[in-house]
């Protein structure tokens, strides 16, 4: 029978360390690109994909992420009581009523592997797409919605990369593989920030994946690593020697909102498109001394 992708996991539990200090004491993912967070431009990105069942990893000083999915009855009064629908429905937009939000906490920072681990229970035996909030995709379909049409037809893990420039190798996961199909690798190896020189090709993996359950067996007998932490990219590089993982050059446009650069790209493109103060922005923008 064919398995369906019907939960999300989202790690939000790093401590953001680069976005310091505005992430001292509040949440990197609760940053906003114009007027909308972070994780909820993921979590939109999840529900267009119809995933349903979102799993927020969470950890200190996340709470505020879990406020944003709530219902907000006093603002909702408010708007309600001045007239004000068109608020009203942006407020009630955010968790729509057939989303489920579910919350656990990575009580220390030991890693994305760890962090996805601690969704185990939650998740259950199912396959279950992975989205770091901190990039931010933007891509239509939403390449959440690509993985998960490239998992309904080959039934296994599948992890969304592209291409960077060989200088850049070390800031990711990179892939290799046999390409087969377009814009399809069979994944034979995938390695953890490799030095230009020893970087297998320069297919970067981004932050969205679609794995099988099995991974969580693979993240559990990893030992750790480096300051205790436990790596998703070698949870991946366990299961490919025992069940086919693919990776899949996605259509659409990344932003490293983890780096104050990419952050600051992100607002300049996403607000020149913003469906009020687009034209206005970018008039500004190219008209400016
Ligand atoms: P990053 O590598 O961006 O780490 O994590 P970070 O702590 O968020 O940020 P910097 O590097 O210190 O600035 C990638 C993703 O994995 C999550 C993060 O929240 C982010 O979405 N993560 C990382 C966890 O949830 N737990 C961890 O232990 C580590």
């Amino acid at each position: 029978m064919k398995q369906l992708v019907r939960k999300a996991v989202f790690p939000i539990a790093g401590l953001g360390t680069r976005f310091l200090p505005a992430t001292k004491a509040s949440a990197k993912e609760m940053l906003p690109v114009v007027d909308k967070p972070l994780i909820q431009y993921a979590v939109e990105e999840a529900y267009a994909a119809g995933i349903r069942h979102m799993i927020f990893v969470t950890g200190r000083t996340k709470r505020s992420v879990e406020d944003h999915f709530d219902t907000a009855y006093e603002l909702e009064t408010e708007l309600e009581a001045a007239g004000k629908k068109e608020l009203l429905n942006v407020a009630r937009s955010i968790a729509p009523d057939d989303m489920v939000c579910t919350y656990v906490r990575q009580s220390r920072a030991l890693g994305l592997g760890h962090a996805v681990l601690c969704a185990k229970e939650l998740v259950g035996q199912e396959p279950f797409a992975v989205l770091l909030a901190d990039d931010l995709m933007v891509g239509e379909p939403s390449v959440t919605a690509q993985l998960v049409a490239q998992f309904n037809a080959l039934q296994s893990s599948i992890v969304a990369v592209q291409d960077v420039p060989l200088e850049h190798t070390k800031r990711y996961g990179i892939v290799s593989g046999a390409v087969v199909a377009d814009d399809l690798v069979e994944m034979t190896a995938i390695v953890e920030k490799p030095e230009p020189a020893k970087a297998p090709s320069t297919l970067a993996v981004a932050g969205r994946y679609v794995l099988s359950g099995n991974i969580f067996n693979e993240l559990e007998a990893l030992p750790r690593g480096v300051g205790g932490e436990i790596q998703l990219t070698d949870g991946i590089a366990n299961l490919l020697r025992k069940e086919k993982v693919y990776a899949y050059r996605y259509a659409g446009k990344r932003y490293d909102c983890g780096s104050k650069l990419g952050f600051l790209q992100a607002t300049v493109d996403l607000g020149e498109h913003h469906h009020e103060v687009g034209a206005e922005f970018s008039d500004w923008l190219s008209n400016r001394s």
